[in-house]
């Protein structure tokens, strides 16, 4: 089968199964500093997807709190840990049922917004995504969601 060839890394981090079109967002989210060798492959032919994006962070291993912010655009996505050109350890992102601190709640007269109170949200829906505030319950969708990331 004739592929698009994706150069593959020694050391560092591979998300892939990024869904298409969420590649720069996902990168933008990930905040990387400007050193970073970063390799981003965009509509890459994919069987799961159809399309898929790819982002390839040289020397990096990603933590936690940084899987948990891409899971909530790109739910499909693989975290792949790869050392001395092999994977290591391989990851399905989740969205939590619980998000504290990723994102900010839409609603500016809730507490997180003009108090020293971390923002937490109840997930009451993964797909299609919905959050629920802890505080003020206010409701936000996926699209409010990615506006308000931190
Ligand atoms: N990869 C890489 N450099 C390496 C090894 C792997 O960039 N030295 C990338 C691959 O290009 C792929 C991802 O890491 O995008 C996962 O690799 P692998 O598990 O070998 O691929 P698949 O089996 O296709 O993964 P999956 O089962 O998650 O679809
Ligand atoms: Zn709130």
């Amino acid at each position: 089968m004739k592929e698009l060839k994706v150069s593959a890394i020694n050391k560092g981090t591979v998300i892939d199964h990024i869904p298409s079109g969420k590649g720069l967002k996902v990168l933008e989210i990930l905040n990387l500093p400007k050193d970073s060798t970063i390799l981003v492959a965009i509509n890459v032919k994919s069987r799961k997807l159809g399309k898929k994006d790819i982002i390839k962070v040289e020397g990096k291993i990603l933590s936690e709190d940084e899987v948990n912010k891409i899971a909530l655009i790109a739910p499909t996505a693989t975290v792949n840990i790869i050392d001395k050109w092999e994977v290591v350890d391989k990851k399905k992102v989740e969205v939590p049922d619980e998000i504290v601190g990723i994102i900010k709640c839409a609603n500016p007269n809730c507490i997180t917004n003009y108090e020293e109170v971390k923002p937490k949200f109840k997930v009451i829906s993964k797909k299609p995504l919905k959050l629920k505030c802890h505080y003020c319950e206010r409701t936000m969708e996926e699209g409010m969601v990615v506006k308000n990331l931190l």
